[in-house]
């Protein structure tokens, strides 16, 4: 049963029972209805208080269920909703912990609701680019006000009960219920069982003073702020519906738009992120139910750009840190460089003066290595060079205690040539950062060839105490992220040789929907990083055809923003990118170099041979093993490199373009003579889903 029936003396609870989150997917609904069939049918009960057991009252409806005939199957949940309305004895909600999606709405179709204070009460529809489409859009507005109620629908995001239940004149919960939850949810039922009629949501008044120029404004502020997504429009449409039309009406309105918005390729992609994203913790050999090692203390070698981030990270959780350097002078920088960040997020109104207060005093700094000897986790980010690894890997061998587990921050280098500088190569692992560390959500977990379950396990589950998104992958150059943005890179270049400029590379891929086009990027993280990178694999990959345009710019001196000067120019202190005349004149001079007659490239050109490159070789880390599955090559991109969340990740964009149409795209481009046609060489992962008529997915 995923809703079990008992009568309490003359009250009957209905308590679901459907984990992880009680969702109301078929057999819930099912069960749920013939609870109130049951109360109805028997004389003895005269009140009905419907909960849910475990962590949640309901996280909503079935998302798993989504695009099965499940979903719709009866009753479904427009139907329940109807049945609770329709009942002739009082049926009480008994709301806890989460209450959200269909739960709220379910909860709404309920004759009363009573509430334990903490809950997390939403509708996070559109977060999936839907609405509410069981009559939240219709609802919500006549128990909180228009406005609350749009503020909720259109935002998502949770509110607390307990400040709901606040609001002057809401008619959301009949009651909070500060003691035992259903101890109070069955007195409530005793003392309203009699009342007559029993009160519908559906019957009270919905109206805004100014209907016609508020919804206007919000379609203002909200349209500019969600232009991929067309969700939060829809939502506002339906709200508005709620106060110019009757209940029937405006819910066959709002159902109207839920079908159409769950078939948009945006709902499809937030859906897909949303799934993406929890099974990133999910590591097919690790059992869910592994032993970590407890991580009460951390040490940060290193405070540099990274080590500073990465340092932040677990101040912010409450974690204590010591950081080492080699020089006073370092370390000084380092900690005045998080004290600058910090003081930012104060003046900001983002972070209370006292918490930075408390964040600083757990860390501690060092430049002995004597001093580590207590952390759990030690997290090495230090210069990029083999030799200063292995010299502080050996150091570190030497004085964490066992057990401790050893991460590099690399970005580069071999996890397992760094593991092996260890005699204890089961306690490494590589914990690559992004940068900013202190902001950017990714962390790519790298398992070396001999790291120790537990270990893995216990960085993932301290990543996620982080705040980050963790995803495991495997060893190779670059990892995932990287490995992949190489060939996006290298494609980019070969654009510039055939004819395009910098800024139609940009302009194009970010109308895509990209955060910043290659070359903005380039400009951000600085030109010389990567050309640091060629210099290494020109000795280790000579055949590897690259456009030399960008070496030719750090030649130049031109390395980005921090010089002023990069791709485009930038005025001293500004971000702004300004197309240069002078790189524009040096890759005109190159391609002439070069023997090429510039032509004109169209921008849907520019997006598929830079989506495409990084989608096949995202075929080959996949086939490799190096990543687990396609949705969490999806979850890197989308959480470390600013691919657009509207079409869900490479991997989802590739199988909602259709792989076939990616194949005949790539060949039709490897047969351009000025491309590289070994570049184009179908990765044999992708070939085979090809012929197969299969998906990434
Ligand atoms: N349906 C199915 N599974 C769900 C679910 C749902 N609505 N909500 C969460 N889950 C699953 C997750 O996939 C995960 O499964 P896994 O363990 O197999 O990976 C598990 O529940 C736990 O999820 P979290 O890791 O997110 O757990 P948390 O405790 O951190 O958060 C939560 C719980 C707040 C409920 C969060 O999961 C959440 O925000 N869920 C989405 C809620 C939502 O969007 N509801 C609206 C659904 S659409 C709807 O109701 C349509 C209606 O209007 C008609
Ligand atoms: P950085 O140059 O800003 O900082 C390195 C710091 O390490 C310096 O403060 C230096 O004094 C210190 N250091 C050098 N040798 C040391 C030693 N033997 N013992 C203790 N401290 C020592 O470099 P950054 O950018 O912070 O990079 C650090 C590591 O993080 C590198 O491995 C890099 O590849 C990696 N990384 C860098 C990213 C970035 O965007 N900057 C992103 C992800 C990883």
């Amino acid at each position: 049963m995923t809703a079990k029936y008992e009568a309490h003396g003359t009250v009957a609870v209905i308590t679901l029972q459907n984990p992880p989150v009680n969702g109301l997917g078929f057999a819930t609904r099912r069960d749920i209805a013939h609870g109130i069939e049951q109360a109805q049918a028997d004389p003895a009960i005269t009140a009905i208080v419907i909960t849910g057991a475990g962590k949640a009252f309901s996280g909503g409806a079935d998302i798993k269920e989504f695009g099965s005939p499940m979903a719709i199957a009866e009753p479904n949940l427009g139907t329940l909703i109807g049945i609770c309305e329709a009942a002739n004895k009082p049926i009480v909600a008994a709301i806890h912990t989460v209450c959200m999606g269909g739960g709220l709405e379910l909860a709404m179709g309920c004759h009363y609701r009573v509430t334990a204070p903490g809950t997390s009460v939403a509708l996070p529809e559109v977060k999936l680019g839907l609405l509410p489409g069981a009559g939240g859009t219709q609802r919500l507005p006549r128990v909180l006000g228009v406005e609350t109620a749009l503020n909720i629908i259109v935002s998502g995001d949770p509110v607390k009960s307990e400040v709901l239940a606040s609001l002057p004149g809401q008619k959301l919960f009949d009651r909070v219920i500060t003691g035992d939850l259903m101890e109070g949810a069955i007195a409530f039922a005793h003392e309203i069982s009699a009342t007559r009629p029993l009160p519908l949501v559906r019957n009270l008044k919905c109206t805004h003073p100014n209907a016609d120029a508020y919804f206007q404004f919000t379609r203002n502020t909200v349209g500019a702020m969600s232009k991929n997504f067309p969700a939060p429009l829809r939502c506002i449409d339906a709200v508005a519906a709620s106060t110019n039309q009757k209940i029937d009406a405006g819910l066959a309105f709002e159902r109207k738009l839920f079908i159409e918005l769950m078939q948009t390729p945006e709902s499809k992609a937030l859906r897909h992120a949303f799934f993406a994203e929890r099974a990133t913790s999910k590591i097919p050999d690790v059992p869910e139910d592994t032993a970590v090692r407890p991580v009460n203390k951390v040490a940060v070698i290193g405070a540099g750009t990274m080590g500073g981030g990465i340092t932040m990270n677990f101040l912010n959780a409450g974690i204590p840190v010591v950081m080492l350097e080699t020089k006073q002078e370092a370390l000084d920088r380092g900690v005045a460089t998080m004290r600058k960040n910090y003081e930012a997020q104060v003046a900001k109104g983002k972070l209370a003066q006292t918490k930075y207060e408390e964040r600083m005093a757990l860390l501690s700094t060092t430049l002995n290595y004597s001093d580590l000897g207590d952390s759990d986790l030690v997290i090495e980010a230090v210069f990029e060079e083999l030799e200063v690894k292995k010299a502080v890997f050996g150091q570190l061998d030497a004085v964490m205690k066992p057990g401790a587990i050893l991460a590099s921050n690399t970005s580069t280098l071999d996890v397992n040539k760094i593991a092996h500088f260890t005699k204890r190569p089961q306690d490494v692992v590589g914990m690559h950062f992004f940068s900013p560390a202190n902001v950017m959500k990714l962390l790519e977990v790298v398992r070396g060839a001999d790291t120790a379950k537990d270990v893995l396990a216990t960085v993932m589950q301290i990543g996620k105490k982080i705040k980050k998104t963790c995803v495991v992958s495997g060893v190779c150059d670059g990892f995932i992220g990287n490995r992949m943005i190489e060939q996006y890179s290298r494609q980019a270049g070969m654009l510039l040789d055939e004819g395009c400029t910098p800024s139609q590379v940009d302009k194009a891929i970010e109308k895509f929907g990209f955060a910043m086009g290659p070359f903005r990027m380039g400009d951000l993280a600085g030109n010389d990083i990567g050309w640091a990178i060629r210099k290494r694999r020109a000795v280790e990959r000579p055949n590897m055809r690259y456009s030399l345009t960008a070496d030719r710019l750090c030649e130049m001196g031109r390395f980005g923003q921090k010089t002023s000067a990069g791709w485009y120019d930038y005025k001293p202190g500004k971000r702004d990118a300004i197309p240069s005349a002078l790189v524009e004149q040096m890759i005109v001079d190159y391609r002439t170099s070069i023997g090429r007659t510039p032509r004109k490239v169209s921008d849907e050109e520019i997006v598929q041979r830079l989506v495409f490159a990084l989608v096949n070789e995202a075929a080959k880390i996949l086939e490799e093993g190096i990543a687990s599955r396609a949705s969490d090559i999806d979850m890197v991109y989308l959480t470390g490199y600013g691919f657009p969340l509207h079409r869900g990740g490479p991997m989802c964009y590739a199988d909602t373009v259709g792989l076939y149409n990616v194949a005949q795209a790539m060949k039709r481009f490897a047969q351009n003579p000025d491309d590289d046609p070994a570049f184009w060489q179908p990765a044999p992962l992708l070939a085979r889903l090809v012929a197969e008529g299969k998906s990434f997915s």
